[in-house]
């Protein structure tokens, strides 16, 4: 069978499944935004604590760069903008895909399904999402898998920084799960799933045990550090972060060049760079090397899906609050700061060892339609008595796939180890061509 035909079969036994749950969302959620649980810890809140702190911090030891400004404002353990609130839906600074609907989720389930039968599903079988947000898209892939019983001998591994968001993640994954007492312990927080498979929490994919793996990545590279670096008449210089004292106002910061060649222009930048303004994640690129090793070593596919250039992009550290752009450099913490990703550094740590595949970038769209959005979202609109509920079904499908909405600026990449070239070749990855 080829395959797309796998992906239909497994499209078209997803069908009631697929009716019953989107019913039940359609009808409890509102503008496309799911709301879960609702955070009960609470941070006291200072709007000025991450300015004072940076302020001081370059006061001491002089301009930083941005990712370590980044690093700060979205990590600070104690008022880090990851750290201490949910930030998602209409009521926070963005919606992501998973949130919008579920369908997506279950596309993405039917894609690693139709991959991994490709090869035998291997077991056991670890899941792994970096970043999981709300914990939405892991618990509809979950889903997905029950109900293809796929669950066996399964594990689902999560990487996540954020306290508030791993409770979060708790409430929608499983019905009970405990924080470990033991603070060096790799495993911060373990659960049950709903479907009684084992879930785990890390702070870093390293610490996630090697074996046969799935992986995920929905818009968790963007929200890493950047190190920017622009063209100057003297050659390139690192943009660094430095108080602004040209107002009588507290706490303003400003963009300065680096006036000698830091650490990481002469690390990071290549030698037959041209842009104006590059942008580049060491953070970034230290999990894409530990995702190839991974795959390499222990088998297993992965997912990259986030907003980015194939290394053509320039000067995009920007950040949202309450779905608006608005200065990076003012009241950081409160609000998200993100970069577009550079999705040919992937493909360029792959190149380095040659022992993993790289598929893509593919647009959003695309990738959704060659996997067959579209005949889903009319099974489930021919199911649907409430034309209000067909409506919702089709807003949804459009603001995934329009280009001017999520279509266009989102991609997908994939990974898969060297060793599976033999099978691609004959069932090319789908979504891709
Ligand atoms: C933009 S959100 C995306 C959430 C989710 N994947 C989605 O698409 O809805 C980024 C996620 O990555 C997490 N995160 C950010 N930096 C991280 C880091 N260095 N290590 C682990 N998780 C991180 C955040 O706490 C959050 O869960």
């Amino acid at each position: 069978m080829c395959a797309l035909k796998i992906t239909r079969s497994i499209l078209w036994q997803l069908s009631n499944y697929t009716l019953l749950q989107a019913q039940t969302t359609t009808q409890t959620i509102a503008n496309s935004i799911r709301f879960y649980y609702t955070v009960k810890r609470k941070v006291a809140k200072d709007e000025n604590y991450l300015s004072k702190h940076l302020y001081d911090k370059i006061r001491i030891k002089g301009p930083i760069t941005v990712a370590e400004y980044m690093k700060v404002v979205l990590q600070n353990p104690m008022q880090g903008y990851y750290m201490s609130k949910d930030m998602f839906g209409e009521k926070g600074d963005f919606v992501t895909s998973p949130e919008i609907t579920q369908i997506f989720g279950e596309m993405l389930a039917v894609w690693f399904l139709n991959e991994w039968q490709k090869i035998g599903c291997p077991k056991p079988l670890q899941i792994i999402e970096l970043g999981p947000g709300r914990g939405t898209l892991s618990s509809d892939i979950v889903n997905v898998f029950s109900h293809f019983k796929a669950l066996h001998n399964a594990s689902l591994h999560l990487v996540e920084i954020s306290p508030v968001l791993s409770d979060i993640q708790a409430g929608t994954l499983c019905l009970q799960s405990s924080l470990n007492n033991n603070k060096n312990a790799l495993v911060y927080r373990h659960g049950i799933s709903r479907h009684g498979i084992p879930v785990s929490w890390y702070k870093q994919l390293k610490d996630v045990p090697e074996g046969f793996t799935l992986l995920l990545a929905h818009e968790f590279f963007d929200a890493l550090p950047i190190h920017k670096f622009h063209k100057t008449y003297a050659g390139y210089k690192e943009v660094l972060i430095d108080i602004d004292n040209s107002e009588e106002k507290e706490y303003k910061f400003r963009y300065v060049l680096a006036k000698n060649d830091t650490p990481m222009l002469k690390v990071l930048l290549k030698s037959n760079e041209t842009r104006d303004h590059v942008e580049i994640s060491a953070d970034s690129l230290l999990i894409y090397e530990q995702i190839c090793q991974r795959l390499a070593s222990s088998g297993g596919i992965a997912l990259i899906c986030d907003y980015g250039h194939n290394g053509t992009g320039t000067d995009t550290f920007r950040a949202f609050k309450k779905h608006t752009q608005v200065n990076p450099l003012v009241k950081p913490g409160t609000a998200d700061l993100t970069a577009d990703v550079d999705f040919s550094l992937i493909r360029d740590i792959a190149n380095k060892t040659n022992d993993v595949l790289v598929f893509g970038p593919a647009k959003q769209k695309n990738f959704l339609q060659r996997i067959g959005i579209e005949h889903r979202v009319k099974a489930l609109a021919e199911n649907m008595e409430d034309k209000k509920d067909v409506e919702h079904l089709n807003s949804c499908y459009k603001f995934l796939t329009e280009e001017s909405k999520m279509g266009e600026r989102f991609k997908f990449v994939a990974l898969m180890p060297a060793t599976m070239k033999k099978i691609i070749d004959k069932y090319p990855v789908v979504g891709f061509v």
